[in-house]
């Protein structure tokens, strides 16, 4: 098989296990060409990809830039701020004037989730859904698990802890499904208020103590506090939520196995992770960033495939 059963990315809810090895397969040979000192190839020539950010982005809107652009398509991008939107544009006014101008894909990240999947019925380019509220985060799942396989030799039966601000998270819901998918155990670990109450029907443990999650796992995925999305107090204050949930490289050093540490970014240094830990050797935060484009190259061109 060398076609993704879905013609859009909107979650990895929707995918199957055969996509996601598609995916990695794909991304394998596309690790390459990135390591090589021509790093460009010219399978997306003549595709038009819009990238459509309603919400900042660091890694998620460059890797996607930088991967368009090693696939050699044409690229534009657009940012809410600074845009009509502002002037009261809605979503699919702004998305369908984006297409008038013949684009092919439309990669979005909206602050509301569902957001990718209400264009999805609208319209008729492919749509990559790079972060959807509080939902999903399809592409960094997809590249936190291909880096774990990197990393590990695979995913099956590996024991993954997530570990901080689970409900306001659309990484750690997007990593369940892909990594459920791909045969993980799976623990979460945060301060009880952070931790939704539907979780465990997802068929993942809870386990409240980091040390606990620490000792148990064989990757540590740590999440950021997202302030920005919480309305109400979860936690007493960050200095406390960092002495009861922050992971220090003594915390590591410590334990009696290695244990893989991971975070999607941005970091909150001093809060969820030391500097001294995000930088050790137990870290492959880089890694994963390399891992991302890669990975959105091989989403990318499947995707034009699907079309
Ligand atoms: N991991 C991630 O989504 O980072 P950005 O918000 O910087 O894109």
């Amino acid at each position: 098989m060398s076609k993704l059963s879905q013609r859009h990315l909107l979650g990895i809810k929707d995918i199957t296990r055969q996509d996601i090895d598609l995916i990695f397969e794909t991304a394998d040979n596309f690790k390459d060409v990135i390591n090589r000192p021509i790093k460009k190839v010219p399978s997306l020539r003549d595709v038009t990809i819009a990238n459509v950010f309603f919400e900042n982005s660091t890694r998620t809107r460059l890797s996607f830039e930088l991967a368009e652009k090693r696939l050699s398509a044409d690229v534009i991008n657009f940012t809410a701020s600074g845009s009509s939107v502002k002037k009261g544009e809605t979503l699919l006014d702004t998305v369908n004037n984006i297409l008038a101008m013949k684009v092919d894909m439309v990669v979005m990240r909206h602050a509301s989730a569902g957001a990718p999947h209400f264009l999805a019925k609208h319209i008729k380019a492919n749509i990559v859904n790079a972060g959807d509220g509080t939902h999903e985060h399809p592409t960094q799942a997809l590249l936190d698990a291909f880096s774990i396989r990197e990393k590990l030799g695979g995913v099956e039966g590996k024991k993954i802890a997530i570990i901080g601000d689970i409900l306001h998270s659309r990484v750690a819901l997007s990593n369940i499904f892909a990594l459920k998918k791909l045969g993980a155990e799976i623990m979460v670990c945060g301060p009880p208020t952070l931790i939704p109450k539907f979780i465990s029907t997802l068929g993942v443990q809870v386990e409240l103590e980091v040390k606990k999650a620490l000792e148990w796992c064989d990757v540590a995925n740590v999440l950021r506090i997202q302030l920005e999305r919480q309305q109400l107090k979860y936690f007493p204050s960050l200095r406390e939520y960092t002495l009861y949930y922050g992971i220090s490289k003594k915390m590591l050093d410590d334990l009696k196995k290695k244990i893989v540490l991971m975070h999607p970014g941005p970091i909150n240094r001093g809060v969820e992770l030391t500097s001294d830990a995000a930088d050790s050797q137990h870290s492959i935060i880089l890694d994963q960033v390399e891992n991302g484009v890669a990975v959105r190259m091989a989403v990318l061109y499947l995707l034009a495939g699907a079309a």
